[in-house]
């Protein structure tokens, strides 16, 4: 039988769902919702057959009356906590994007309406659908370097998509709850799964480094607040061009007569409330621990893990690009390279297993899929949409949702209080 998907929050994340739906033979998209009409009308333009829209404020008649069986919630991170449950409590089941939530009290709301419905709640984890993360997995789960004492793990964003972050909503920790809670959560649910544990103990020293007000210290910062129309933003390396490119100009510069949305501020502009450069400690439940960095303002992208355990270490190395094109500077993650037949972007990655009095052997990768996040993406919503099985338990349910959010608002209360934070301290669960 097709199930029936409605989906709120149509900005871009929201068109990889929609492509999923459509082309699958068990779902049918039934409606969007979302603040701005101009938005869902750009996507409905996208679709073979335009689905009814509705504003944010009428969700649960939406979900009534088109019949829904699922919503997928793909809006700014702080709405999702309040979407998810007007769905759970209409009878729908959810598929979250990532966070789930970015406070404590949205988290529990959450739990507590699944609780009560006994409807379900996926998050939208979809670096653990990436081969090589789920390569990590089954080496860890068959003890390829036996009880694991500690974690090493860094993650760098490049400062092309480290700055995406500090142009628009996610530069204000009321929406995104911040890069712990925003982008480190993949990272942490990553660890969470790969050890199969929970955090119980987090310490976190954070700063904001680079973006913002710092630009003026270090000689990046123009004067000028959005890019579109702006003089100063022309040889800006860190400006973001809606006009020039079809489908950032459609969803976003088109629609902010609606809601004032930019897309394209200044990353150098006043007003961030976030981190760009983050340490983290973590004590899991295990008796295991992590030292963690996410630095989002690096010259090339990728994530180094070492995992040490009884019988060796593991050690994994992704660089995705190994530095920035001067041509695709001030353009996405994963755009074109202006003007070039060949991308001079360059990256690797590397899999080691070191056993104790042996050689290290070089584990052999599956080669990357295409698409979205290495692949990651088609995999994770066959799962999520049913025509796909899951062997290795890739999908999260809301719990896991609730163990990586965990991490980062414990590292967020540590930031603020600057002492450890003891997760059952949170009262998440
Ligand atoms: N897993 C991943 O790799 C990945 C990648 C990108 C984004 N995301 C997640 O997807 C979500 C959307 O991100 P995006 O990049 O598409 O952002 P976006 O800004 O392009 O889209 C957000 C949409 O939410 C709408 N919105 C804002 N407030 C709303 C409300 N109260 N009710 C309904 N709609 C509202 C906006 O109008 C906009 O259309 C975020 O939660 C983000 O964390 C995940």
């Amino acid at each position: 039988m097709n199930r029936r998907f409605a989906l709120v929050g149509t900005g871009a994340r929201a068109e990889m769902f929609v492509q999923a739906i459509t082309a699958s033979p068990a779902a049918q998209l039934v409606a969007f919702c979302d603040t701005n009409e101009h938005r869902m009308a750009v996507h409905n333009g996208w679709l073979p057959a335009p689905v009814p829209t509705y504003a944010a404020g009428d969700l649960a008649t939406m979900l009534a009356r088109e019949r829904a069986d699922v919503l997928i919630v793909t809006s700014v991170d702080a709405t999702h906590a309040g979407h998810i449950v007007t769905a759970l409590e209409a009878g729908c089941d959810v598929i979250t994007e990532k966070p789930m939530t970015t406070d404590a009290a949205g988290c529990r709301a959450i739990l507590d309406a699944i609780a009560r419905t006994g409807r379900q709640v996926s998050v939208a984890f979809n670096y653990r659908f990436n081969p090589v993360h789920e390569r990590v997995r089954m080496l860890l789960a068959e003890g390829a370097v036996g009880e694991i004492g500690s974690v090493h793990f860094e993650w760098l964003l490049d400062v092309r998509h480290g700055a995406d972050y500090f142009r628009r909503w996610h530069r204000d920790k009321a929406n995104s709850g911040g890069l712990l809670v925003h982008k480190a959560g993949h990272h942490f649910d990553l660890v969470n799964w790969w050890l199969g544990t929970a955090p119980a103990e987090v310490y976190a020293s954070g700063k904001l480094f680079f973006y913002g007000e710092n630009g003026k210290r270090h000689g990046y910062a123009r004067e000028y607040d959005r890019v579109h129309g702006s003089p100063a933003a022309t040889d800006d390396p860190f400006a973001l061009h809606l006009a020039d490119n079809p489908r950032l100009r459609s969803l976003y510069l088109d629609a902010e007569q609606l809601d004032g949305y930019h897309r394209d501020q200044n990353v150098f502009a006043p007003g961030v409330t976030i981190e760009d450069d983050m340490a983290v400690l973590v004590r899991y439940d295990t008796g295991a621990t992590m030292t963690y960095h996410l630095t989002a303002y690096s010259p090339w992208e990728g994530y180094r893990l070492m995992v040490n355990g009884s019988r060796g270490r593991l050690e994994l190395e992704v660089v995705e690009n190994d530095h920035v094109s001067p041509s695709a500077a001030g353009s996405l993650k994963g755009a074109a390279v202006h003007g070039m037949t060949e991308n001079p972007e360059h990256g690797h990655r590397r899999l080691t297993l070191h056993p104790f009095w042996e050689p290290a052997r070089e584990i052999d990768l599956p080669s990357s899929p295409r698409g979205g996040h290495g692949g990651a993406d088609e995999r994770m919503t066959a799962v999520l949409l049913g025509t796909a099985t899951d062997p290795l338990a890739r999908s999260a349910t809301a719990r896991d949702g609730a163990l990586a959010l965990a991490t980062g608002l414990a590292a967020n209360e540590s930031l603020r209080t600057g002492a450890p934070v003891a997760v059952k301290d949170l009262a998440l669960f």
